[in-house]
């Protein structure tokens, strides 16, 4: 078993992939300028952070939507904390997008003037989590496991990228009413792609005409993103060939309900347990079958 350690840098309390974080910058997160009309997509990771990327990136920029530019959404909507090859922030013209892994306690003070916008993605933890076993076997920065019980066993006790998924999701939702913010379930999004969309629209102000919505919807679907050069992350790994491991890809399954593939019954059990004691108290709602209403 590899060290779990050399795979993470842990930050006041939270644990960040060692790769492309820069600790001068965390030190002054806090400060970050935020300005009234940024929008930040927030997520534990593997919820859906890549497809909400591409969600904003075809709302806002026509030209991404009529696929007249070449530009990768990762580049449309840079991680706030991870930044590969060196960014200037100041230097996006508005509206700029984001987006972020970090906790509540350490987004920038700035966000908490309730004005830019904050689309929180959540997914049922057991699939986040079989999503992870999967993409921690991917990536060389992420600590690899042999099997599901020792991936479980980190992801349960938070030792890896992200920490503790119910620490990150209570924290956000607790402290909602600090933040103009929008919870948005990857489950619905699965389920009916356009209605979450015009939920995503209608909270960012932005009024797209039908066609508009279609080219976004179509764009948006699973297979048409895992063959969208500029949306499934590819590029970024063909850039960064240091930080793959195997074939893997970013758009694996995309679906509801494949942590049944990989969990046995005692796991299911052991993992129900904790989740109702944690989340026993926070009035969201999860969806763990896609057969499920
Ligand atoms: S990361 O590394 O934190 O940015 O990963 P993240 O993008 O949050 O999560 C990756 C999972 O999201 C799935 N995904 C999608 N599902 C359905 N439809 C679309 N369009 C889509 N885009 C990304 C992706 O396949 C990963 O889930 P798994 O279960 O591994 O397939």
């Amino acid at each position: 078993m590899e060290d779990t350690e050399k795979f993470l840098f842990t930050f006041k309390g939270f644990n960040f992939a060692c790769y492309g974080i820069n600790v001068e910058f965390l030190e002054n997160l806090d400060d970050f300028e935020i300005r009234d009309d940024d929008v930040f997509i927030i997520t534990y990771p593997k919820s859906g952070t890549t497809w909400a990327q591409q969600l904003l990136s075809l709302i806002y920029f026509e030209e991404h939507r009529k696929r007249l530019a070449n530009v990768d959404t990762m580049d449309l909507v840079p991680f706030l904390e991870y930044s590969l090859e060196g960014r200037n922030f100041d230097k996006i013209p508005s509206p700029r997008l984001f987006c972020s892994h970090v906790p509540y306690y350490l987004a920038p003070r700035g966000l908490k003037n309730k004005k830019a916008k904050i689309i929180y993605v959540y997914r049922n933890p057991k699939d986040v989590m079989c999503s992870f076993f999967h993409f921690s076997n991917m990536m060389r920065i992420l600590k690899p496991s042999t099997n599901m019980e020792e991936f479980m066993k980190l992801f349960l006790e938070g030792k890896v990228t992200g920490s503790l998924w119910y620490d990150h999701i209570k924290g956000w939702y607790e402290h909602k009413c600090h933040f103009n913010i929008q919870f948005i379930m990857y489950e619905d999004m699965i389920k009916d792609l356009r209605s979450s969309i015009l939920k995503v629209c209608t909270f960012l102000g932005k009024e797209l005409n039908k066609e508009d919505i279609d080219a976004v919807v179509s764009q948006a679907m699973f297979e048409n993103m895992k063959s969208d050069k500029r949306a499934n992350n590819e590029n970024l790994l063909k850039r960064l060939p240091e930080i793959r491991r195997t074939d893997g890809h970013f758009l694996r399954k995309g679906t509801i309900g494949d942590w049944k593939n990989h969990m046995t019954v005692a796991q299911n059990e052991r993992f129900d347990k904790i989740f109702q004691r944690e989340m026993k108290d926070l009035p969201l709602k999860f969806i763990w079958d896609i057969n499920e209403e």
